[in-house]
């Protein structure tokens, strides 16, 4: 039988600043209601000014290890659009500050996508022989990239990080990542870009302070983008539902990225699936890019929808273009409030 990787730990950490659509449309012509019927947002968190993804990061992987029941993890993969630093790679500082010594360490950069590509990476890993108990991490802190004039994507991106703790087992327990599918088409990158900063487009280097060139912030054709992603969240979600043998009316949750309600609902649609089967948690949170996956596990476990042996499909679309699935029956894990507090929604 082949090695399987297993969920065995959930933690999330968001940062306690909450920024609501009616604050946002005090400083940009935006409306709580555009936001609200165009999205599906109400809220979302933005870290303070000197707070980076590795603080956040550092925060979900302790409460992912707490909840797995043990530190011991031989491999630590992040997955971020916004790392710390062009370079080094923020994994390895996160796996030194969580106390994991020496311990394999790397990013992985493929945006919204991010954690179902990391879930991949690591289950690879796993399968291989190369690690046997992996911490994955999605961070992000997208208010740092967001160009606060442009109204079509800072009404969008939140800030927050969620982590899980894989471990090598069978593909017949409970937790067990049971299909993949990953995918991607760089010939509309342009969709979803950070023009500046990388060969490309080195910085320029302006030290000092003042406003930012136009080319560091992110930028995104939202509609292009909305259409992508119905299409291949569903192809992929498809995908990884033929491999692990499931009609997609047997799927208790789909635990879409939390990009718009509604594609999230589209993407039900196209799969035959009833729409009330999706976790939304993008009303608290907004777009958190690659931690959005692990905070609606998060947040759907604390609200009391997802439940051990429930079946779970997770789908994602991001830049690059990129996308992925994966497939797994929920296991029996301690998600307490300690350990995954609920997000709070504002009043
Ligand atoms: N507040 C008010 N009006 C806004 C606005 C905002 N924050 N952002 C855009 N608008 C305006 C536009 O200027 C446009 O005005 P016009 O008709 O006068 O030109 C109008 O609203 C419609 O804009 P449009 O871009 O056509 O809206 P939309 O219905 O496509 O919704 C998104 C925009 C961004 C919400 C939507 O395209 C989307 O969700 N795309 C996917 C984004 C995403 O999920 N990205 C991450 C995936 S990884």
């Amino acid at each position: 039988m082949n090695t399987a990787a297993v969920l065995t730990g959930l933690g999330t950490y968001v940062p306690p600043r909450v920024v609501t659509n009616e604050e946002l449309s005090r400083t940009m012509d935006t409306s709580d209601e555009w936001i609200r019927t165009r999205t599906g947002i109400a809220q979302r968190h933005w870290a303070d000014t000197g707070t980076a993804t590795s603080d956040l990061a550092v925060e979900a992987g302790a409460r992912a290890l707490k909840s797995a029941g043990s530190a011991d993890v031989d491999l630590v993969v992040l997955a971020t659009t916004t790392p710390d630093h062009p370079c080094p790679a923020t994994a390895p500082q996160v796996a030194s500050r969580l106390g994991l010594r020496t311990v394999a360490a790397y990013d992985v950069a493929a945006v919204c996508s991010g954690f179902v590509y990391a879930l991949a990476c690591a289950a690879g890993a796993i399968a291989a022989g190369v690690a046997e108990r992996v911490l994955v991490i999605g961070a992000e802190t997208y208010s740092t990239i967001l160009n606060p004039d442009d109204r079509t994507t800072s009404v969008i991106f939140g800030d927050g990080a969620g982590a899980v703790v894989l471990r090598a087992g069978d593909p017949s327990e409970p937790g067990a990542l049971l299909a993949h599918d990953l995918g991607s088409d760089g010939s509309l990158k342009d969709l979803i870009m950070v023009p500046g900063g990388g060969s490309r487009q080195p910085v320029t280097g302006a030290a000092e302070p003042g406003p930012r060139p136009a080319d560091s912030y992110f930028g995104m054709q939202g509609k292009p983008v909305f259409r992508h992603a119905v299409t291949r969240m569903a192809e992929s979600s498809q995908a990884v539902l033929d491999r692990a043998g499931w009609a997609a009316q047997s799927v208790d949750w789909f635990v879409g990225h939390q990009a718009n309600v509604r594609i999230l609902h589209a993407v039900a649609d196209q799969l035959g699936m009833d729409k009330e089967r999706t976790v939304v948690n993008l009303d608290r949170v907004g777009n958190t890019s690659a931690a959005s996956i692990p905070l609606a596990l998060a947040d759907a476990v604390s609200d009391g929808l997802l439940a051990p042996g429930h079946r779970v499909l997770l789908s994602a679309f991001g830049g690059g273009v990129t996308w992925g699935s994966t497939a797994l029956v929920w296991p029996d894990i301690t998600t307490d409030r300690d350990i995954s507090p609920k997000t709070p929604r504002s009043s």
